[in-house]
C-alpha cells in the first residue's frame, strides 16, 4: 500500500472501469478523492459509497473533460470542498469509431484529441497554480499499449493518446523544478465496458473468452492499472517523472487484440 494520506486526487471517469479501480485504491492508501463523471450520476455515487463504506473519503464532481467551462467549475468546487488537488490522474477516455483514415473526416480526430489531450491540458493548466505550491503534486495520465502499435481502424484513438503522451512528457520537464512528477500508464486490453466492446468487435470474444489466451491466463484488471498509479504517486516513486509504464504483461500472445 502506498501513503497517500494528507493528498487531494482527483481522477477523471472515476465511475466505471480502470478509473473506478484507480478512485478506490487511492482511496484506500488514503488519499482524499475527487472522483469525476460525465453521465452516470449512479454509477459515480456507488463508487463513492463503496469507498466511504471502507473507511475512505470520496466526492463526486460532474463534467465532461472536453468541456472547458465545465471542466472550470469543477476545479473550482473540488478547492474550495477539498482543497488543493496534488495528485491528478487523468483516466476518462472513449474509444472512437473503428473506421479507416480513407473514411474519416476531421470532426472524429477533434472529438478525441478533445477528450483524451486537449480537456486534459485545460485541467492541467488550471490545477498547476495549486500543484506548484505543494512539496509534491504528481500527474499521471492514463494512455494505451495501442500507441505502439497503430491497428488499422484505430487513427484517432491512437492519435490522441501518442499526443497526450508527448504532453506529458514534455509538462514532465517544463515542471520538475516545480516538485511535479508526470507520469504515463498505458495499459493493453482491461476488462471494463470499453475493454469488452473492444474484445467483441476485434475479436467476437467476452473477456473471460479471452482471459486463457492472455499472459497469466488473464486480461488485465482495473486493479493491475491502479496499482501501478498507486505506486507512480508513492513516495517510492519519489525520483520518477516523465516515464512510462506499459501495463500489458509483456503484450497478448494473441495478435486478435
Ligand atoms: N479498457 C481498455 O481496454 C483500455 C485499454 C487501454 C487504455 N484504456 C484507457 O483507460 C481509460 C479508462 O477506460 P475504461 O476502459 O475504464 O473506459 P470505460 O469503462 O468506458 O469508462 C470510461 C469512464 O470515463 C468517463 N468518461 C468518458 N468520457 C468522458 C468525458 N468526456 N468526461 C469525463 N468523463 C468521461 C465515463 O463516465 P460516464 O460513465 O459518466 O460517461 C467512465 O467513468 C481511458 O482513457 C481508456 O482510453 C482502456
Amino acid at each position: 500500500m502506498a501513503d497517500l494520506k494528507g493528498r487531494v486526487a482527483l481522477v477523471t471517469g472515476g465511475s466505471r472501469g480502470v478509473g473506478r479501480g484507480i478512485a478506490t485504491r487511492l482511496a484506500a492508501d488514503g488519499a482524499t478523492v475527487a472522483l469525476n463523471y460525465r453521465r452516470d450520476e449512479a454509477a459515480a455515487d456507488e463508487v463513492v459509497a463503496a469507498i466511504t463504506a471502507a473507511g475512505g473519503t470520496a466526492v463526486g464532481y460532474r463534467a465532461a473533460v472536453d468541456d472547458a467551462d465545465a471542466v472550470a467549475a469543477m476545479v473550482a468546487a473540488i478547492e474550495r470542498d477539498l482543497g488543493t488537488v496534488d495528485l491528478l490522474v487523468s483516466n476518462a477516455g472513449t474509444a472512437s469509431r473503428g473506421t479507416s483514415i480513407a473514411d474519416t473526416g476531421p470532426e472524429e480526430y477533434m472529438r478525441l484529441l478533445r477528450v483524451h489531450t486537449l480537456g486534459p491540458l485545460e485541467l492541467v493548466r488550471l490545477l498547476l497554480p495549486g500543484m506548484r505550491t505543494r512539496a509534491r503534486s504528481d500527474v499521471v495520465v492514463i494512455s494505451s499499449s495501442i500507441v505502439g502499435e497503430t491497428p488499422p481502424g484505430g487513427a484517432p484513438y491512437t492519435m490522441a493518446k501518442a499526443a497526450l503522451e508527448a504532453a506529458a512528457r514534455t509538462l514532465a520537464r517544463e515542471e520538475r523544478r516545480h516538485g511535479v512528477r508526470v507520469n504515463i500508464v498505458a495499459p493493453g486490453l482491461v476488462a471494463t465496458d470499453m475493454g469488452s466492446r473492444l474484445a467483441a468487435a476485434a475479436a467476437g470474444r467476452t473477456i473471460e473468452e479471452l482471459d486463457p489466451s492472455y499472459p497469466f491466463g488473464r486480461v488485465a484488471r482495473p486493479d493491475d492499472v491502479a496499482g501501478v498509479v498507486a505506486f507512480l504517486a508513492s513516495t517510492d516513486a519519489d525520483y520518477l517523472t516523465g516515464q512510462r509504464i506499459q501495463v500489458d504483461a509483456g503484450g497478448p500472445d494473441s495478435t486478435l487484440l
